[in-house]
This record gives structure tokens, C-alpha cells and sequence, in this order.
């Protein structure tokens, strides 16, 4: 078994984004199958550090997977962080890289459904699976990013969970892909309370599994023929401070 170790920089934003941070982005340590945090979380870590959030409240890292931006939270300055996975191997890479990059992160196993009612923060951030999943040949679907036929079976847990797990006051910012439904996401917050927009895009070229699953979303609708770009976006929802 190896742990890849790389260094991540959210871009741009690093480090000036006028809240504490080393100059050195975190070099996450990570065990094999674990998500290795690229432009979605680079996009969502470069969103946060520009969103007047930063380094202030309770932040909430559902799916966390190495604990990139577990870290990022807690470099910027939060006096509390915790994070949540479902996959064991994530959960001890987030706690292996908050122990040696010395970020206090609490690590929690589970599903973040699970947290719901029983704690709240001032701030989500969110990267969950969001890529469509065709049950085509003998693949198992990858809990990595996949998300059912529509992408959305992660992201409509945590639309529901959302208002539960937020102060009143507090503020998700979750990032997924355009294919998934943007519109369902700002629908779907809305009618649990939400103020929600959409705060930042970004295009960019397919990855491995798109490449590898163009064929199939082309015929489910979700891709044109020529496309060979995709849309991220991050979601930025607020709860109101007064019911
Ligand atoms: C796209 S990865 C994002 C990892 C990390 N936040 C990043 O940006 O590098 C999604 C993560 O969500 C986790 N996950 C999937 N379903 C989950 C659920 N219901 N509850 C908690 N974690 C979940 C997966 O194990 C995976 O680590």
C-alpha cells in the first residue's frame, strides 16, 4: 500500500486572501483510493478564502475526503472544524493530515446525514460525489463521485440536511458539476429556507472518469456531442438569522 503525498494550492486566492495562512498550500498525505482534492475543491477552497468566511465560526467539511479543505479552514484561522466521510480510508488520511499539518480537525466516520439535528455549524463546505452513474456492464458504482442516474443522490442529502446542520445565520457553499443540476440545487435549498445563488464558475476540461463516461452521458442528455468541457459551480446558501 502506498500514501501519496502532493501539494495542493487553491490558486490565486493562495495566500492572499487576507486571513492568516501559511504561504505553503497543504501537501495532503492520502491512502489509495482516497480523492485526490483537484479543481472542484480547488475551486471551493479558492471560494471560501474570497467569501468573508474564512477563518471565523464552526465549519462543517461534509465529505471530506483527505481533509483538504478541513485544513484550509482550520490554516485560516477557525477555532473549530470537523469533518465527516464515509469511507474509512478518507477518514484516516483527514486524520493522518490534520496530525502532522497540524490543523485540530475532528474526523468523523459516517454519513453527514447522519449530523443532522444533532450538531450545527456556522459553515458547510461541500464537495460531494456528484457524477452521474449508469449501471452499464459489471462496474460498481465509485462512492468517490458517483451519484446515482442524475449525479444527485448526494447532493439532494445534503440540500435536506442543510438548514439542520446550519446556525441560523450560517452559510453552505457546496461545489458540483453544471451536469447535475444547477437549477435543482437553488430550488431544492430554497425550499428548506435558503437564500442560495450561485457564487463562482469555472470551466474545465474532462477528467478521466468524464472521459471515460462521454459516451454514456451524451446518450442520457447530459453532454453534447462535441462538448469536451465541463461547468463547476459553487453553490453559496445562506440560512436567515431569524426564522
Ligand atoms: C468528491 S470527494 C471530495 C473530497 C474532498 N472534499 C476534496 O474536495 O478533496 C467526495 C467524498 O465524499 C464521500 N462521501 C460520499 N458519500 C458520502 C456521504 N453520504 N456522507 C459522507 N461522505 C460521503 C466520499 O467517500 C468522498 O471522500
Amino acid at each position: 500500500m502506498t500514501l501519496e503525498i502532493e501539494s495542493v494550492s487553491p490558486g490565486p486566492a493562495w495566500p492572499q486572501s487576507g486571513v492568516a495562512l501559511d504561504a505553503q498550500p497543504p501537501k495532503v498525505f492520502r491512502l489509495p483510493g482516497v480523492y485526490r482534492p483537484q479543481e472542484d475543491s480547488m475551486l471551493l477552497a479558492r471560494e471560501y478564502l474570497r467569501s468573508g468566511l474564512a477563518g471565523q465560526g464552526e465549519v462543517l467539511d461534509a465529505c471530506c475526503g483527505t481533509g483538504y479543505l478541513s485544513l484550509i479552514a482550520a490554516w485560516s484561522g477557525c477555532p473549530s472544524v470537523t469533518a465527516v466521510d464515509s469511507s474509512l480510508r478518507a477518514v484516516l488520511s483527514a486524520r493522518a493530515n490534520a496530525a502532522v499539518l497540524g490543523g485540530r480537525i475532528d474526523v468523523i466516520h459516517g454519513d453527514l446525514a447522519g449530523l443532522a439535528g444533532r450538531r450545527a455549524f456556522d459553515t458547510i463546505l461541500a464537495n460531494p460525489p456528484y457524477v452521474p452513474w449508469f449501471d452499464e456492464g459489471a462496474a460498481r458504482p465509485c462512492t468517490k463521485w458517483d451519484a446515482g442516474r442524475d449525479g444527485r443522490s448526494v447532493i439532494d442529502v445534503l440540500c435536506l440536511a442543510a438548514q439542520r446542520l446550519l446556525r441560523p445565520g450560517g452559510t453552505l457553499l457546496m461545489v458540483h458539476s453544471a451536469i447535475s443540476g444547477v437549477e435543482e440545487t437553488l430550488d431544492a435549498l430554497g425550499r428548506e429556507g435558503l437564500d442560495a445563488s450561485v457564487s463562482a464558475r469555472q470551466r474545465i476540461p474532462f477528467g478521466p472518469v468524464m472521459r471515460r463516461r462521454r459516451e454514456a452521458l451524451v446518450r442520457a442528455g447530459y453532454l453534447d456531442p462535441c462538448q469536451s468541457l465541463e461547468e463547476i459551480v459553487v453553490v453559496r446558501a445562506s440560512k436567515p438569522a431569524r426564522p
